[in-house]
């Protein structure tokens, strides 16, 4: 996404908004600003060039038949690679709108919006006219993971040749989808139930074909589409809650829909975790509703951003709830519309349904779905199980991907048992480890330690927040406010988190922030020693300039065991342009095979132990599309402290080894106007997942007749499907000779 556009309101992905206004982790004061490269100027110059450049919003524009009698053998032992990691050499940076893969490998597509999940649903012609998106995948594909299947059609999870595939959407690309582009407010319904179903997650069955490419299987029983509308279960320790409770539910317990699912996870025990992230938006409240509010509840409100004054209103992202009087319309106004006193008669409680990991079954096609609220309500980027040990609790590890928010640590209070790992009931499994246990937040300290602070009303800092928690299960849907009560550390925007499959650290992406300065004024946080760094990029003349952390970092941690509170920390590796400036910015000495921008999906593929990169950026989009870059990283504290010198302040940081040709490469450049993000292998090794979201979404709805003035025709220019309209879609990437992805 190239932030040189000016965007309409529907395409700005609200990652980059910043609601946390709390005071902590501004311990170092500094007086000067580095500059960034392109142009860049740096040292002396920084504050006057600072001076000049207004702060830039960051706009990403971005994202039955289960069989029961499940017999599990135990995973295959990951096999040690007999080829050399990293053999492949490494793609250029492109600009070319198709699929950009090292010699010597191959990409496919499958899987793109619109297409038939379900016998009987027509083919998707692709011109805006399509229907029933309810029985098709899904747009704007993120988050993806594999489940194997026997060939008999049992879990396996050793089964490299059929699988179900489950992937989150995140969002949608409204011009591509209706006729014309999206119609003005009041929505008409029949859009509106198109852009509602495009969202969730969908479970595809595929399966390889006689040649041994993965197809997908449209008639398979396992298909099934969680959509906006879905009903899911509240599960854990707020279920039931006052804050719960609405016109549907009026006991609390259960809710419609999950919203902008961006990352995942996969649990030990064979289900998904998706995740609810830039949910708040979707929602509309009313001028003068916070009138009708406590103070307390105003106060989450703004802390989500969902504020409204007596004049103002919070328009929702989509208009849904101008469609009609129906309920289904009706529940996206999140505003006191009723009589109740305790909200049973209306929506105003709708919002506080959402922004919850969601546990799914997907083996079994009419399971019910839960969210599990004990850990946590706030902006879920995706989660990462930590390695399991027997007799140990389960930690579980998950960002909130906002600028300035944190990173937390779900802590089960059971331990882990392996018979588990194979139990027939896999819901009951989730309740055994999500629905009772800790939640935690970090702390990043200046010499290399951090904290997990307990999120917990026996905490005085909690307890004695001005906002006045009075119940446990209140602080889970108020999570930010407990965090920022309890001291954490404001980060560079945390996206995906993952474990390395041998050392067991944690790796976990800040993708960018324009919200961090080392002047800080206003909302902006002070650099420091986890988050260091704050410059200006004005991309070779092209205003704006983007300033802050412009290119992103990743993080590496790691905890002695699961239920540890304490934890050391270091950056594994600094996105850079590889010609910006060594001393500020490519701390990491990025060169022009691997240089990156904006750090955003990462997946570790446990058959050969490497790290996978994917990239969502606007501040290099000008000279190459988003990315996937294949590493081999090292072991936290391989590299060297590093003082950045702005001014009259120093932030010491502590940065990962330089990568070299064998340790960091770039592997694949997605289409023009895409994000790439979601990876999963086989467990053979030999085939990845990845997802290419909204290519071409700059495209505008004036030249939809005109396919030569999209922006990206992909997938159709390289010979996927029907019509020219770009799609989100699945790319499926092997190596000719049939060794393992990544050699
Ligand atoms: Fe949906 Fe944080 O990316
Ligand atoms: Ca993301
Ligand atoms: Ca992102």
């Amino acid at each position: 996404m190239d932030n040189s556009r000016t965007p309409s309101t529907d395409f700005i992905d609200p990652d980059d908004l910043d609601t946390n206004t709390s005071n902590n982790a501004h311990f170092a004061q500094v007086l000067e600003q580095g500059i960034g490269r392109r142009g860049m100027l740096k040292g002396g110059l920084g504050g006057a060039l600072a001076a000049m450049i207004a702060p830039v919003a960051a706009v990403s524009l971005a994202g039955c038949g289960g069989d029961d009698d499940v017999v599990v053998s135990p995973p295959a032992p990951p096999v040690a690679p007999t080829e050399t990691l990293l053999g492949f050499a490494a793609v250029a940076r492109t600009l070319a709108d198709t699929n950009t893969v090292p010699v010597g490998y191959t990409a496919r597509v499958i899987l793109a919006c619109g297409d038939p999940m379900a016998g009987g649903v027509p083919a998707y012609k692709n011109d805006g006219t399509d229907t029933n998106y309810a029985q098709r995948v899904g747009d704007c594909h993120d988050g993806i993971q594999y489940f194997g299947l026997s060939a008999t059609g049992t879990r396996d999870d050793n089964s490299s040749n059929r699988a179900l595939l489950a992937m989150n959407h995140e969002y949608i690309t409204p011009v591509v989808l209706h006729v014309a582009g999206p119609s003005a407010r009041p929505r008409p319904a029949s859009e509106t139930d198109i852009e509602v179903d495009c969202h969730g997650v969908s479970i595809n069955e595929v399966a390889k074909d006689a040649a041994g490419l993965f197809q997908a299987v449209a008639t398979s029983s396992f298909n099934r589409r969680i959509t906006g509308s879905t009903e899911i279960q509240l599960s854990g320790p707020a279920r039931g809650n006052a804050l719960f409770v609405t016109k549907f539910s009026t006991d609390g317990t259960k809710t419609r829909g999950t919203l902008n699912n961006c990352g995942n996870g996969k649990t030990p025990w064979g289900t998904l975790l998706t995740t609810e992230e830039n949910w708040s938006g979707y929602y509309a409240r009313a001028a003068g509703d916070q009138a009708l509010r406590s103070a307390k509840l105003n106060a989450s409100f703004a802390r989500y951003g969902r504020s409204v004054t007596a004049t103002a209103a919070a328009s929702s992202r989509y208009g849904w709830e101008t469609a009609g009087s129906d309920d289904k319309y009706a529940r996206w106004n999140t505003s006191v519309t009723g009589t109740s006193t305790d909200g049973s008669d209306d929506y105003r409680h709708e919002w506080f349904c959402q922004g919850f990991m969601v546990e799914i079954d997907p083996y079994n096609a009419t399971s019910t779905v839960k969210k599990r609220t004990g850990m946590g309500r706030f902006a879920h980027e995706n989660s990462a199980f930590g390695l399991p040990q027997s007799g140990k609790p389960l930690a579980v590890y998950m960002g909130c991907d906002s600028q300035n928010e944190y990173v937390y640590k779900w802590v089960s209070a059971a331990s882990w048992n392996p018979a588990d790992a194979n139990a027939s009931d896999r819901m009951a499994i989730g309740d055994k480890y999500l629905d009772s246990g800790k939640l935690y937040v970090a702390k990043f300290n200046a010499d290399g330690t951090g904290q997990w602070i307990e999120l917990t009303i026996t905490n005085p800092a909690i307890a004695g927040a001005a906002f006045g928690f009075t119940d446990q299960a209140e602080m889970y849907i108020h999570t930010r406010i407990a965090a920022d009560a309890a001291g954490a550390t404001k980060m560079d925007r945390p996206e995906w988190v993952d474990v390395h499959p041998t050392t067991g650290e944690l790796y976990i992406t800040m993708t960018n922030n324009s919200n961090r300065s080392a002047t800080p004024t206003g909302t902006q946080t002070s650099v420091d020693a986890a988050n260091p760094r704050a410059y200006a990029d004005i991309r070779g003349g092209r205003l704006p300039a983007l300033v802050g952390n412009v290119n992103g970092h990743i993080v590496r941690f790691k905890d002695a065991n699961p239920e540890a509170t304490s934890f050391t920390w270091d950056v594994y590796l600094f996105g850079a342009e590889a010609s910006s400036d060594p001393t500020y910015i490519n701390l990491s000495g990025l060169n022009n095979d691997n240089d990156f921008s904006s750090p955003d999906g990462l997946a570790f593929t446990k058959s050969t132990g490497l790290c996978w990169i994917q990239t969502d950026d606007g501040a290099y989009v000008d000279v190459t599309n988003c990315m996937l870059l294949a590493s081999v990283p090292g072991t936290l504290g391989d590299g060297e402290t590093k003082t950045l010198n702005y001014g009259t302040v120093n932030v010491t940081t502590r940065v990962g080894k330089k990568p070299t040709a064998s340790t960091l490469k770039r592997f694949y450049v997605g289409p023009y106007d895409c994000e790439v993000t979601g990876l999963c292998e086989t467990p053979d090794g030999k085939t990845i997942f990845i997802n290419v979201q909204h290519p071409g979404e700059g495209t505008a709805a004036a030249d939809l007749a005109d396919p030569s003035k999209y922006t990206s025709q992909w997938p159709s220019n390289v010979g996927y499907g029907a019509g020219k309209r770009p799609r989100s879609a699945t790319v499926v990437i092997t190596k000719n000779n049939g060794q393992r992805v990544g050699t």
